[in-house]
């Protein structure tokens, strides 16, 4: 279960506003986006990449049920964006385009057609190649006969950390791994100078994209 705090707070703001991950995934976003359009993002964290899309976007509605994800999203809200503490579930309205940005495992509990109604042209959905059955996800899609197109991506984010800190890090993002999977972690570390590493992470994500063809059409 994900939850926020202020360490991993720190961590994924310093990591995400030292790279250029948030801004390479917009970049396959926006040519997709129209201005006069709407869209919702579900569990929308702390909101990098709807900042990013921002600007080709008529209005967003961000959702998250974290408190803490809530008061960074709204300490950095912009003009069109709307802030919502709920549960996702709990939407019942419709956007013209739906955001899932690592949230959402439709394809293990057949959620699908609970985001096929939030959405009436696209629904940009984002997971991380390492963390599930890539073949899994797109049969589950093949067989409801979803028409989509993909793109994989290797992207650095990459995390500056103090020492001192590398044992909560690991138990934050970790505490699945084995023993031995957190020693080749540690043995990965690049050392700065005697107090600060580098934790290289070079992500593997898949952007896929389901064209919903404009209910409103
Ligand atoms: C893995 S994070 C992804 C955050 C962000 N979208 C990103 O790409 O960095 C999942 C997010 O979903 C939120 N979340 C989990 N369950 C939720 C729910 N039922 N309704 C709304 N948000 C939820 C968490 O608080 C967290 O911010």
């Amino acid at each position: 279960m994900f939850n926020w705090n202020d360490k991993s707070i720190k961590w994924f703001s310093d990591s995400a506003n030292k790279t250029t991950f948030h801004k390479d995934i917009a970049k396959e976003i926006i040519p997709y986006l129209n201005n006069n359009d709407t869209l919702l993002s579900l569990g929308s964290g702390l909101g990098f990449l709807e900042r990013q899309l921002s600007p080709y976007i008529k209005s967003m509605t961000l959702v998250d049920n974290n408190d803490k994800a809530i008061t960074y999203l709204n300490a950095h809200k912009l003009d069109n964006q709307q802030i919502i503490n709920i549960s996702a579930q709990e939407i019942n309205s419709s956007y013209d385009y739906l955001l899932l940005s690592f949230f959402s495992r439709m394809y293990i509990d057949d959620s699908y057609h609970i985001y096929q109604k939030m959405a009436k042209k696209k629904i940009f959905y984002l997971i991380n190649e390492r963390r599930c059955d890539v073949n899994q996800v797109f049969s589950y899609f093949d067989n409801k006969n979803i028409k989509y197109s993909y793109k994989k991506m290797k992207l650095e984010f990459n995390q500056v950390l103090q020492k001192n800190e590398i044992t909560d890090f690991l138990d934050q993002y970790y505490s699945f791994a084995s023993i031995t999977k957190k020693q080749k972690l540690l043995d990965n570390l690049i050392n700065i100078d005697d107090e600060t590493v580098i934790f290289k992470n070079n992500k593997k994500i898949i952007l896929i994209i389901i064209d919903l063809g404009d209910k409103e059409l």
